[in-house]
């Protein structure tokens, strides 16, 4: 399994550093969280941020789009630096074309539902993705709480995967701890994106080592 430690919780006077910090401490992929302030009621920050940060580092840059209409943005993003892009199936009105758009700029391919959707409404592009990610908060800020209805979509497409021969990893994002993990990884994530979790222990190895466990 991998930890994505979420960006969106770092001290931004000091982006660089924290990045450093979490790649010395085990990050396996950096999740990165663009909010629009129309898709979501939130603003972070956009792809020049993330290029500024793009030499520090060659780990994956795991890029979660939280922006109405995304197909606006992937060229630019991709060119940002970003390794995975994942657009919201709730954002678009063509969630196959922007998923091509994304895999013809080199670039894996991530498809994200909410809480509320259900998984039947990606299971057509299943095939073509490289990463599904699974919301467990609502999108838009860190430091929610784990919505525990998600943990059958895990397990659900788990099974599809195993079915059909999907290649997609399963990924887990909002309100993941110590005890979240343990339920997300039974049920079969691959990717734990971790923000306020990791940003405010003390200790950020043993928050990214205990996410694992
Ligand atoms: C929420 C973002 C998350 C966020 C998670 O919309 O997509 O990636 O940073 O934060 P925590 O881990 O604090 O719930
Ligand atoms: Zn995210």
């Amino acid at each position: 399994m991998k930890v994505a430690p979420s960006i969106l919780s770092a001290d931004f006077s000091k982006l660089g550093d924290d990045l450093v910090d979490i790649v010395s401490n085990g990050a396996d992929y950096i999740h990165i969280d663009m909010m629009d302030g129309n898709y979501v009621p939130n603003l972070s920050f956009g792809p020049m941020v993330m290029k500024s940060i793009r030499h520090l580092t060659d780990k994956t840059f795991d890029c979660h789009l939280m922006i109405e209409e995304p197909e606006r943005y992937i060229k630019l993003v991709a060119e940002s630096g970003a390794d995975i892009i994942s657009v919201h199936v709730e954002a678009t009105k063509h969630i196959h074309r922007v998923i091509q758009q994304i895999k013809q700029t080199g670039t894996k391919a991530g498809v994200v539902i909410n809480p509320g959707t259900p998984v039947e409404v990606i299971e057509a592009v299943l095939a073509d993705v490289d990463l599904v990610l699974v919301m467990t908060v609502n999108p838009g800020f860190g430091g929610q709480t784990f919505i525990p209805s998600s943990l059958n979509k895990i397990k659900q497409l788990k099974a599809l995967r195993e079915e059909n021969n999907y290649n997609y990893e399963i990924e887990v994002d909002g309100g993941i701890n110590e005890d979240t993990s343990k339920k997300c990884l039974e049920a079969g994530a691959d990717v734990l994106v971790a923000g306020s979790y990791i940003f405010s222990h003390n200790n950020r190895k043993e928050a990214i080592d205990s996410l694992r466990n």
